[in-house]
């Protein structure tokens, strides 16, 4: 399991990653590529790609300061005049990190367009460690099709895998020629749910549960018929225990282990 970091002063983030690394997580990846305004307007995340000296003191800086692998997760440059993907992989490179994720986008564009995917083959072709595409893989199939157009050495899926984590199940039936089995039924989807809510209140407390929860209830019941009024019935949950009741009251909830 990875942990990642995000800041722009080298000896904290060496800090932290010691701190992560004595946590016991096997990698440490560090983030070149949040565009949220409120990170960016202090250096950090993607506005880093605008400073590629400091990119490398921060490299070296947690590289030097962890046994684990170090990986970065870049965008391809702060704005389409400033794509400089390639150059910031090769300095992480020459600092000794382990591999570099690639979103195909710049940071400037945050999820507006589409992700370049032709920009993570340059960065492919430039580099001799592993490289991991990333950016509107929405199917299994997409991560095929990534793999084969930009050459890299793995993909990584974000927004398609919320509410449907058997895109990676999917993804490797297809790569290793297996045919894909059928699409997950309604009450595997409602078992997922359950455990995702358990975990959530395990992990989170009940307030914030419940908040995520109301977020990812919907995006499990996708396209089943009745999704709109079970979500809503979800969400008006106030309590963890209602909102188990209300999922084991959808058609097939109530036999789920
Ligand atoms: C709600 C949300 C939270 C995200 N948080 C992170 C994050 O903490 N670190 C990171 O590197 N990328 C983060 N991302 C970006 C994704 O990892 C990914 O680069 C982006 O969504 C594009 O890939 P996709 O088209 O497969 O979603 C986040 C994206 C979303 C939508």
């Amino acid at each position: 399991m990875g942990l990642q970091l995000f800041g722009a002063d080298p000896a904290l983030m060496a800090a932290a990653a010691q701190k992560a690394e004595k946590m016991g997580v096997d990698l440490i990846d560090l983030n070149f590529g949040c565009p949220a305004p409120r990170i960016v307007r202090n250096g950090e995340g993607g506005a880093l790609l605008k400073e590629p000296g400091r990119c490398s003191e921060i490299f070296e800086a947690v590289a030097r300061a962890v046994g684990c692998p170090v990986t970065v997760k870049l965008r391809l440059g702060w704005d389409e005049d400033r794509v400089n993907a390639v150059e910031i992989a090769r300095r992480a490179e020459e600092a000794g990190l382990a591999g570099v994720t690639v979103h195909g986008r710049t940071v400037s564009q945050g999820f507006g367009g589409r992700a370049d995917w032709e920009g993570i083959g340059l960065v492919k072709r430039a580099v001799g460690i592993p490289v991991i595409g990333n950016g509107d893989v929405a199917t299994a199939g997409d991560a095929v099709a990534m793999l084969e157009r930009c050459g890299c050495d793995g993909v990584m899926i974000g927004r398609a895998a919320l509410g449907n984590p058997w895109i990676f199940t999917q993804a490797r039936e297809l790569l290793v020629g297996e045919r894909p089995g059928p699409p997950p039924a309604l009450q595997e989807r409602l078992r997922v749910l359950l455990r995702h809510l358990e975990l959530s209140l395990n992990f989170r407390g009940e307030a914030e549960a419940l908040r995520e929860m109301r977020c990812q209830a919907g995006r499990y019941l996708r396209g089943f018929p009745g999704a709109a009024r079970a979500r809503d019935s979800i969400i008006g949950a106030t309590s963890v225990d209602r909102m188990r009741e209300v999922i084991r009251e959808l058609p097939g909830g109530a036999s789920i282990d």
